[in-house]
This record gives structure tokens, sequence and C-alpha cells, in this order.
């Protein structure tokens, strides 16, 4: 199939575009290298804002694009509570303008990144599709409101569509030629690689008197390459006449960020210092995915564990310690 792919500069992106060309597919990639690098590009790449409508009708019109995967975003859940225009702007406001000219070049599917924090904390895990939407940040809202486009979109013609709610996109490529560079590092497994590196005196844990075994929160972690090939699974699925629908994507199991240190420090070797700070406002305490649906309608599993997830992402930091070279 010929699918764009916007923020394939990225870190999930870069990860799909490899997973997408290893399957023959043909590619182009939308990205403006806000967040993305240059040296993570695996396909053609046109610099354009996914806002910009009519660049997006032009390429995909020009490229015969059947299908596109949707990633560009910002995605710090954290910067967004303070700064909610720019989360809003990017990811809605972009998402209205790539619909626009998806639709209007007959673009026939689309799969969305959504993300676990449209679900913020829940009474009842493992967390299914249908539980109630509690957005705890802009970030998380962005994500429904982008969803909630999707139906309307394909009502009036647009593209029929796949969400996929990612929980903790984690791990590198297998060969190490990938992994995750945000910049600064936000997310617990990048950060404390950064620690065991030496690049961070200590790992900050947020709060270890929740009510879970060990007092600190829980996360699923899902690998980076698993999320990749349910990115091409929803397309296949979609072109075999697939109902369009919302699909969590994560492990099903979840760690405590206690047990996710101790995985860090055994697979680098390092003990490294973890100093206690307060709660911080807006984390849920347990984010744990129930993956049937994804099982039963895309025949996807995850197939590989935690520790796959800190040895690829430790090799691939260990082999850029500053991150992408510019
Ligand atoms: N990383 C996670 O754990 C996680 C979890 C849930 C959902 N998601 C979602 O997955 C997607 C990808 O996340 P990521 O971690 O790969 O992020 P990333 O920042 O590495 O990638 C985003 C890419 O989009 C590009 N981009 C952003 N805004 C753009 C715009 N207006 N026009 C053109 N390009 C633009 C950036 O330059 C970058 O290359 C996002 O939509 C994010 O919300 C990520």
């Amino acid at each position: 199939m010929r699918v764009l792919v916007t923020g394939g500069a990225g870190y999930i992106g870069s990860h799909t575009v490899r997973e997408l060309r290893r399957l023959g597919h043909d590619i182009t990639i939308v990205d403006r290298f806000i967040t993305g690098h240059r040296a993570a590009l695996l396909a053609d790449c046109v610099e354009a804002d996914i806002g910009d409508e009519e660049s997006i009708a032009r390429v995909c019109r020009e490229g015969g694009i059947e299908g596109a995967i949707h990633f560009a975003a910002f995605c710090a859940a954290g910067e967004s509570v303070i700064d909610p225009g720019k989360y809003f702007r990017n990811n809605v406001q972009g998402t209205i303008g790539l619909m626009n000219g998806l639709t209007a070049a007959g673009v026939k599917h689309v799969v969305l990144s959504s993300s676990s924090a449209v679900y913020g904390t829940q009474e009842e895990v493992p967390i299914g599709e249908d539980a109630p939407k509690n957005p705890e940040s802009p970030y998380g809202e962005s994500k429904l409101m982008c969803e909630r486009l999707l139906p309307w979109y394909e009502t009036a013609g647009g593209p029929n569509w796949v969400a996929l709610r990612y929980f903790n996109a984690s791990g590198a490529s297998s060969d190490a030629s990938l992994g995750d560079d945000a910049r600064p590092a936000t997310r617990a497994l990048p950060v404390a690689l950064e620690v065991a590196l030496g690049k961070r005196p200590e790992f900050s844990l947020f709060g270890d008197d929740y009510p879970t075994v060990d007092g600190t929160c829980i996360r699923d972690y899902v690998h980076v390459e698993d999320l990749a090939h349910a990115h091409v699974l929803a397309l296949d699925y979609l072109a075999g006449g697939g109902a369009s629908d919302v699909l969590n994507v994560g492990s099903g199991r979840g760690f405590s960020n206690r047990e996710l240190i101790d995985a860090v420090k055994r697979l680098t070797g390092v003990d490294f210092r973890v100093v206690i700070h307060p709660r911080r406002a807006g984390d849920p305490v347990v984010t744990q995915a129930d993956i049937a649906k994804i099982r039963r309608v895309l025949g996807w599993a995850p197939e590989h564990d935690l520790d796959a997830m800190v040895r690829t992402a430790w090799e691939w930091r260990r082999r850029n310690p500053d991150g992408y070279p510019e």
C-alpha cells in the first residue's frame, strides 16, 4: 500500500516506517522535525506541517496515497498542563487540517496515534476501551478530541479509521539503529537510562505512598516494535474491509515504578541513586491495558517483555549517548 506517515521522523513513527518497509509498503513521510530527527528518516520526507491541508492533499494526490498513519503531535502531558494552547493547536487543529487534506485527496484509511491518557485514573483495571474517559491533561483531552473527529469525517466520505490507544511505548529497535531521543527525556525509562549513563545525578521518583504493591505507580509498557507492528495490522484490517474502531495497545501487564527501576539497575549493572519526591499532580495510580479487543480484532499480541524493552533502549542509548547526530 502507498502510505503517508505523519511524524515519521519521531520515535514511534520511525520504527513504524521501518516495519512498513520490511513488509513491502511504499512510504511518504510528512514531518517538520520539531521533536523528530533527520537521522531517523527511513523514507522520502516532505517537510510540511500536518495542518497545511493543501500541501497534505497535494502530497497524497501526487503520491497516490491510499492510507495514512498519523503520529505527528506534541506528547508531553506535563508541558500541556502549563501550555494547553500549544497542544490544542498542534494536535487538534493540526489533525483537522490533516483530515481535510486526506478527505479532499480521497485517502481511504487512517490510523491515529491515540493514548491511554484519554482514560486518566480509573476505578477498574485493566482498562477496557469502553471505560469512562477522564483525561487529566490537555494532552489527553487533545487525543480524545482527535478521536472524536474521525467518525464525522468518515460520515462525510473521508477515510475509515482505527484509533490506537497506546500505553507506555518503550524500548528501541532490536539492531539499536533507532531509539527514543525526546529532548529532554521525560518518560521514566529513558530518564532512568540517562541516570545510569551518568548524565543525570539521580532518579526522581514521584510518590511512594500509593495504594499499590510497593507504593509506587503502576504502568503498562509496550515495546515500540510491537507497537509498530500493530499499525501495519490496523492498516491491513481497514484495507480488508474492517469497520472503524478504537483499540488499546499495551502489554496487558502492569509494572510498578520500583520494578522498572530495579530492572534498569539489573540490566545496566549500575546501582544509581533514587530520590523520593511527593506525588505529582496528574499521575494516574495504575494504567494497565485490557488487550483482549486488539487480540481479537487484529490478532495482535505483544512479543517483547520489559527486560527486552530495557535491554534494547540501553543498547541504543549506550551507542548514542548524546542522541541522534544532528
Ligand atoms: N511515546 C509514547 O509513549 C506515546 C504514548 C501514547 C501516544 N503517543 C502518541 O504517539 C505519537 C508519536 O509519539 P512519539 O513518542 O513518537 O513522539 P515524537 O515527538 O518522537 O514524534 C512526533 C513527530 O511528529 C512531528 N510533528 C509534530 N508536530 C508536527 C506538525 N505540526 N507537522 C509536522 N510534523 C510534526 C515531530 O517533528 C516528530 O517527528 C504522538 O501522537 C503521541 O501522542 C505516544
